[in-house]
């Protein structure tokens, strides 16, 4: 008998590591995560300071080129993104192939892919001017399909973007405007948005991040990698927490409740977790989270809401933090606590929160694909395996089986 993992040569050392707890899979310049201390830096900013000063914009460019943007190189990134906005007109009967029910998500993946067929001009990714022009297109056309996914799905017709409106103010105004009819953005709930983008455009090597970088790594278009990593963002353990989140807390309901799933999320005999909470690096307050649940203060006073949902996850999370299970586990807020709160206040439904997620994330998945085909030891990712399965043996006809 030969043990097929010897005529493999897979006698050697290999790390075995489920999930890559505890294994770099790249160098990377653009992000640090200090999990125990709570910190979040790109290119060396923290996340908290970026979310207070500046704009998507300038991230996006920080994250692409490195460096923060002075005026002139701002404005010029801003025109550039400005001129990539528009879809090619064929793409909206791409759009009419799918159900009006079907998940923004879906549309999103298809769509994205689908550009691999309309922009060839930005495909060869030997040459660095044509990776950035691909960067910029993805970067640029995100907002257009993720609000005509929208739009479809409630059957009314797909703005074209106006590119005298911001970035975001854009989306917004592609997303809840009607034709025929001024849209007057709201400068607090643009200034909102702005910063949800920021505080998801990249978070390291997470699964969909991986995604991207493997699938490029062979050399694929990078638009079919960038639909790669939209399906796996779209998993609930990935991008589709916040939803989840969500849906926990107007379950609660009310504030007298919160003992009760708190109790839930203890018993080792219920399956329950307090979504929005723990995260796989965070063992300290996740700092995204902090920033979030300031804005969903903002946003709630300049849309006069009294949603009871807010007070359920302030109070929830008051009592979690002095709570011993969830001390000694170090279970904090997440990112995803929050976010949903206010993307429901700001009119989204459920189904768009990834979506906006994807949109976002888009600027760190570009930025690291570009990262990873500039390196000059970059080889294609193809990760070994701890092999399971019978060791070699005879054929038999199927009469003698
Ligand atoms: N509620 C109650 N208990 C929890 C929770 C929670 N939300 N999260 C973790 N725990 C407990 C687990 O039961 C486990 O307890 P044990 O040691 O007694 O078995 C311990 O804390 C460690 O949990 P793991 O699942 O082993 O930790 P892991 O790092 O694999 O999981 C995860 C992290 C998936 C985020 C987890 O905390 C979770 O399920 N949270 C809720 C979902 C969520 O909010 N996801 C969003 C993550 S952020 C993002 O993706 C953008």
């Amino acid at each position: 008998v030969i043990d097929i993992r010897k005529l493999y040569g897979q006698t050697g050392k290999f790390t075995y590591d489920p999930g890559f707890t505890s294994t770099a899979s790249c160098e990377s310049g653009l992000t640090y995560i200090d999990g125990d201390e709570g910190i979040l830096l790109h290119r060396g900013y923290p996340i908290g300071q970026l979310a207070e000063h500046s704009s998507f914009m300038e991230v996006s460019y920080l994250l692409l080129n490195g460096e923060l943007p002075n005026q002139d190189e701002l404005t010029a990134f801003e025109n550039t993104i400005t001129r990539h906005t528009m879809l090619h007109e064929q793409l909206a009967t791409f759009y009419r192939g799918f159900r009006r029910d079907a998940h923004p998500m879906a549309v999103m993946c298809g769509v994205a892919g689908a550009l691999s067929a309309f922009y060839h001009d930005s495909t060869d990714i030997t040459d660095p001017k044509q990776r950035m022009i691909a960067s910029h297109r993805l970067i640029a056309k995100m907002p257009t399909i993720a609000a005509m996914a929208y739009k479809y799905s409630v059957g009314q017709p797909f703005l074209y973007p106006d590119n005298k409106l911001s970035y975001t103010g854009n989306f917004l105004r592609m997303t809840f405007g009607v034709p025929a009819e001024e849209y007057v953005v709201n400068p607090v709930i643009e200034k909102a948005m702005d910063r949800i983008f920021i505080l998801h455009a990249d978070h390291e090597q997470n699964a969909s991040t991986s995604t991207v970088r493997l699938a490029g790594s062979s050399g694929a278009n990078p638009f079919a990698c960038i639909a790669a990593g939209i399906a796996c963002l779209w998993g609930p353990a990935h991008g589709g927490a916040n939803e989840a989140a969500l849906n926990m807390l107007r379950e609660i309901g009310r504030p007298e409740r919160i003992p009760e799933y708190i109790a839930r999320a203890k018993d080792k005999n219920d399956p329950f977790r307090l979504m929005g909470f723990g995260h796989r690096v965070y063992k300290n307050y996740d700092p995204r989270a902090t920033v979030m649940q300031k804005t969903v203060r903002e946003v709630f006073d300049a849309l006069k809401v009294n949603d009871p949902v807010f007070e359920v996850a302030l109070q929830l999370e008051e009592m979690a933090l002095n709570d011993p299970y969830f001390i000694e586990k170090k279970l904090f807020p997440n990112v995803d606590f929050y976010s949903g709160v206010i993307l429901s206040a700001i009119g989204f439904p459920t189904t768009m929160f990834t979506a906006l997620f994807a949109l976002a994330r888009t600027v760190g998945w570009v930025a690291q694909w570009n990262e990873m085909i500039s390196d000059p030891e970059q080889k294609i990712g193809r990760p070994r395996q701890l092999y399971t399965g019978p060791v070699q043996r005879d054929y038999v006809p199927v009469e003698k089986r």
